[in-house]
């Protein structure tokens, strides 16, 4: 299949980086991250989660990071639900999108939301009727969508099963999510070919980690099958506080320079980007993973004097 000319990127980095983070972010420098990535030209950003705040306290000034978003530039703001309690708090919120989210594997989703798979799967018609009675889009993400850190190899199986209820409930799209990155090259062609058989009408987003340094191969592998969506998180953060050895989801600047390279469209400004990144890491104050936020672009260059001329 050719690969698509044009992506569009959902900056995961304000739900799935932040959630992560032992520290609360001030809720100042959540708006403003979102407010930078709106002006940057991101077209999709999932901004936060109605989860329990007993689960996730790191998110739990979701309504008011939301009421502070200015939205400067198109864009759509998208929020994680786990349930009916979430899904009336979105559309109390007015989100623009719902994303609701259960993993592929028994033990991950018992871990993440205390529920069996089929358990969460009868829980979101709920969840659907109230964003459908709101007129708010759904969109199903499938977690440990490339292998589980508990039970290893998930089961096609599985991941049709979810994605075939996902398009009964009418949610527009599903999202396969790599939450520990144990995807490869070729695992992500055959899962990409077996949910483009099975659920042909749906849109499909491809979610990676870059736990094992191949994030980016595996979004050229998508790229291979035609997939145009792809989330990322800005500085590389991120990483499910509910998963052993979770770490950052692929790098949102990465990303862009590489599709930029490639000339393929993401609309996203690379140095504005870049900008926000640099600001994540002071805030957070550690050393984030993000790459081209250090190096610079490749034909940002330098002077000789800067580094020592080697004499034997
Ligand atoms: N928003 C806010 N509060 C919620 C909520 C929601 N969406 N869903 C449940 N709650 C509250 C209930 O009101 C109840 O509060 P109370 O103790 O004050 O009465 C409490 O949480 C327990 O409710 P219950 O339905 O029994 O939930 P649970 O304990 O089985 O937890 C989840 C289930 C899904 C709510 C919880 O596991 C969760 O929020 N997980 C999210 C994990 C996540 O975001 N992971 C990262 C993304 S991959
Ligand atoms: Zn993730």
């Amino acid at each position: 299949m050719a690969r698509p000319t044009k992506v569009e990127i959902t900056e995961v980095g304000p739900r799935d980086g932040l959630q992560a983070e032992l520290n609360f972010i001030p809720t100042d420098a959540k708006i403003r991250f979102v407010n930078g990535l709106i002006a940057a030209g991101v077209p999709r950003i999932e901004f936060s989660s109605f989860v329990s705040p007993k689960a996730i306290p790191q998110l739990s000034d979701v309504v008011e990071v939301f009421e502070g978003i200015e939205r400067t530039k198109p864009c759509t703001l998208a929020a994680l639900v786990p349930n009916a309690h979430g899904a009336i708090r979105a559309v109390e919120a007015k989100v623009d999108e719902m994303i609701v989210f259960m993993s592929a594997s028994e033990s991950h989703n018992q871990k993440n939301v205390n529920r069996s798979i089929d358990e969460s799967l009868d829980g979101f018609e709920r969840v659907a009727q109230i964003a459908g009675d709101a007129g708010i889009p759904v969109h199903g993400a499938i977690a440990t969508g490339f292998g589980c850190p508990f039970e290893g190899d998930v089961s096609l199986d599985t991941i049709v099963k979810i994605a075939k209820r996902y398009h009964e409930y009418g949610f527009i799209g599903v999202g396969l999510g790599d939450t520990t990155g144990m995807a490869t090259p070729p695992i992500v062609t055959k899962f990409v070919r077996t949910l483009q058989d099975a659920v042909p009408e749906m849109d499909i987003a491809l979610h990676f980690h870059n736990t094992r340094g191949i994030g980016l191969v595996n979004v050229v592998a998508g790229l291979d099958e035609g997939i145009d969506k792809y989330d990322a998180s800005f500085a590389g953060i991120g990483g499910c506080p509910f998963a052993p050895k979770a770490t950052g989801n692929i790098c949102t600047e990465d990303l862009v320079y590489m599709l930029d390279e490639m000339g393929i469209e993401t609309g996203i400004d690379i140095r504005k980007m870049m900008e926000i990144a640099c600001d994540v890491e002071e805030t957070v104050g550690r050393d984030l993973p993000g790459q081209v936020m250090k190096a610079g672009l490749r034909l940002d260059l330098h002077d000789m004097g800067e580094v020592a001329t080697a004499k034997g």
